[in-house]
């Protein structure tokens, strides 16, 4: 069985959910590598809609084993709430010890962050519980196992928090005490769920999905820095992430849209500010399933998925949501940037703002096979084959080419 990954080749909201869950049928282990909840992965299953913060998607099949990794930051609260919701499918779940914990005082931070400016982020508490975990004060799953460890490593993390909040937001937070009892409410929960994943994956041998989250645009590194998530969400995230050599990888997976999307800010060279931007907005019902924002849309970017495929080391892609695009009269993708006075066909990424989309012009269809042509043209812009063309919400919506 090979073991493959499902990456996001936009930013984010590309439909991932929905193909983990569809490619979950055949696996046995699906692995959340990096975020937390701020990924909202949608599953719709007989017409009840599951929306996934924290629980890799796939779970729905029964008698499945999900894995969070020690790549990915946890809120439990979520993570309870979401284990309640499908109480009744035999699944298994590991959480790894070294995952670290979103804190009630990160939300609050992420919060008063944005309504001083902010970079439109989901208000988690992400950059806060990725910060603290990059300035070796975070706390982990395994600090929860042991109460005096756990004293050592809050006091710490507490300390620190409670000056940059008061000196930055002039607020107070709760106390130690509080917070303590809040965390040490999660003991017995942990220690039934938690466990060494990065040794369970190195020695599965019946094929994982690395499901990611977000969308390659929002890599900390080489997305469009500071308007990204605080992981790593690009294929090479996978190996850091969950500390595993990236040739146990078989087959990346890209996911993208037929069109592009994106929350927050940030540029967005292909954005439209029209009544074609509204339509698309409407008719794909473009609003986050995490935080209920109107999403931004803009035709298909060439230029930037040729980055994400390459980056990704993608070997086969998966189109989504094509149906949105149905009954528009013509239909664009981005071909190339004008940069600099120059026709560029490979992003600079760190200076998004300043390019200038070049387009081709479909004209529009009105079926999967009406947009053959344009499908065709994806294809070999790329130079990858489309193996799955999903045109609906219902896990039957797949085409498969
Ligand atoms: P954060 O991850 O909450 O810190 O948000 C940072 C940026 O990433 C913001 O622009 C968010 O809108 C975006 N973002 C985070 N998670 C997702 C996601 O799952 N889908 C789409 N955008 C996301």
């Amino acid at each position: 069985m090979k073991n493959i990954s499902i990456i996001g080749l936009q930013w984010g909201d590309e439909g991932k959910g929905k193909i983990v869950d569809y490619l979950a049928k055949d696996y046995k282990t699906i692995v959340r590598f990096q975020g937390g909840p701020n990924a909202g992965h949608t599953v719709y299953v007989n017409n009840k809609k599951y929306v996934f913060h924290q629980l890799p998607s796939g779970l729905l099949w029964g008698n499945k084993k999900g894995i969070i990794g020690s790549g990915v930051v946890l809120d439990i609260e979520t993570l309870k709430k979401e284990i309640e919701q499908i109480k009744d499918i035999n699944f298994k779940l590991i959480i790894d010890y070294r995952a670290n914990i979103i804190l009630p005082y990160h939300k609050l931070e992420d919060e008063m962050e944005e309504s001083m400016g902010g970079i439109g982020s989901t208000k988690r508490g992400i950059s806060q519980a990725y910060r603290d975990k990059y300035a070796r004060i975070g706390i982990r799953v395994f600090d929860v196992l042991n109460e005096d460890r756990l004293k050592i490593a809050l006091k710490r993390n507490y300390e620190f928090n409670r000056a940059l909040i008061s000196s930055r937001y002039s607020k107070e937070i709760m106390s130690f005490d509080e917070v303590y009892e809040y965390v040490l409410s999660f003991k017995n929960f942990l220690l039934e769920f938690s466990s060494d994943a990065q040794y369970e994956i190195l020695n599965e041998k019946e094929g994982i999905i690395f499901e990611g989250a977000q969308g390659t645009l929002l890599d900390i590194t080489f997305g469009t820095y500071p308007f990204v998530t605080s992981s790593h969400t690009i294929t090479s995230g996978i190996g850091i992430s969950l500390g595993i050599p990236l040739n146990i990888i078989d087959e990346n997976i890209g996911v993208f849209k037929a069109y592009t999307t994106r929350v927050g800010k940030g540029p967005f060279p292909t954005e439209l500010n029209d009544e074609i931007g509204e339509y698309i907005r409407n008719k794909g019902n473009e609003y986050g399933s995490t935080t209920g924002r109107a999403r931004r849309c803009g035709w298909l970017d060439l230029v930037l998925l040729k980055y994400a495929v390459l980056m990704n080391n993608i070997n086969y892609l998966i189109l989504t949501k094509l149906d949105v695009l149905f009954g528009l009269s013509e239909v664009k993708v981005c071909v190339a940037y004008e940069y600099k006075n120059n026709i560029v066909d490979f992003p600079p990424v760190y200076d998004l703002e300043n390019v200038k989309p070049i387009y081709k012009t479909f004209k529009g269809f009105d079926s999967v096979e009406g947009a053959s042509e344009y499908i065709s043209f994806i294809e070999s812009y790329l130079n990858r084959k489309i193996v799955f063309v999903s045109y609906g919400f219902e896990r039957e919506a797949m085409l498969k080419l």
